[in-house]
């Protein structure tokens, strides 16, 4: 590993707002880690942690946590949560496959996928992180009227999602497979991402999508 990165693995792990692989707070994380009893969002392959950095300054009555597993990554986010004072932002070092180790049953209340890697190899589709294996994950730790946010630059994630939902007869909330086109959007999805300014400045159109994880 580059000396950088090894550095940045090492700072990870001393900081105040980061957690590495712990079951020590499952059931608790509000109460222990983030002092208080409000809702928990997840934000899932957050890489860099802009989005659960720019929605905890945006709403300071939900806790944010985002979970990927590369330390030096989280190491970014951690360090502008903490630039910025964010108390209601932590960032967690874990395989999003094990979710149901770390949190506890209706723990969640509202999840953030951002940017995905699509895996668009039809024999890794059950490593997209809205293939029906992964849903079944997320329900372990999710309230029963969770909604999942996904944005993509990927067609095929997209589609396949939408499949994916129509499948399970779940609701769509809201679809959009052009963000930026024209209309205004909800503040929450003004921000970018690391990944997010790349495929944008590659003339990608952006896409949204926010469905509830289980039937009503
Ligand atoms: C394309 S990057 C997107 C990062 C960030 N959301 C962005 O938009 O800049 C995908 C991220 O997902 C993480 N990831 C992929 N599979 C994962 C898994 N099973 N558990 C945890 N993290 C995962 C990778 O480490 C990587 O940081």
């Amino acid at each position: 590993m580059a000396k950088n990165k090894l550095r940045k693995f090492a700072q990870f792990d001393a900081m105040e707002n980061t957690f590495d692989y712990t079951m020590h707070h499952k059931g608790n994380w509000a109460q222990e880690v983030f002092k208080n009893n409000h809702r928990i969002v997840l934000e899932l392959a957050c890489g860099r942690g802009e989005y659960s950095n720019a929605l905890g300054a945006l709403y300071s009555h939900s806790n944010y946590m985002g979970i990927d597993i590369k330390g030096a990554r989280l190491w970014k986010g951690a360090t502008d949560a903490l630039e910025n004072g964010l108390k209601n932002v932590a960032f967690f070092r874990a395989q999003i496959d094990h979710l149901e180790q770390f949190f506890d049953a209706g723990e969640i209340s509202e999840l953030w996928i951002t940017f995905p890697d699509p895996q668009p190899q039809l024999s890794r589709e059950r490593k997209r992180l809205t293939s029906p294996k992964f849903l079944d994950i997320y329900r372990k730790i999710c309230k029963s009227d969770t909604l999942v946010n996904l944005k993509t630059d990927s067609t095929l994630l997209y589609d396949y999602t939408k499949q994916i939902i129509e499948e399970q007869g779940l609701e769509i909330l809201e679809d959009n497979s052009d963000i930026y086109s024209g209309n205004e959007i909800k503040p929450e999805l003004t921000f970018k991402t690391y990944y997010e300014k790349i495929w944008l400045k590659e003339g990608k159109n952006i896409k949204y999508l926010c469905f509830r994880l289980n039937k009503i």
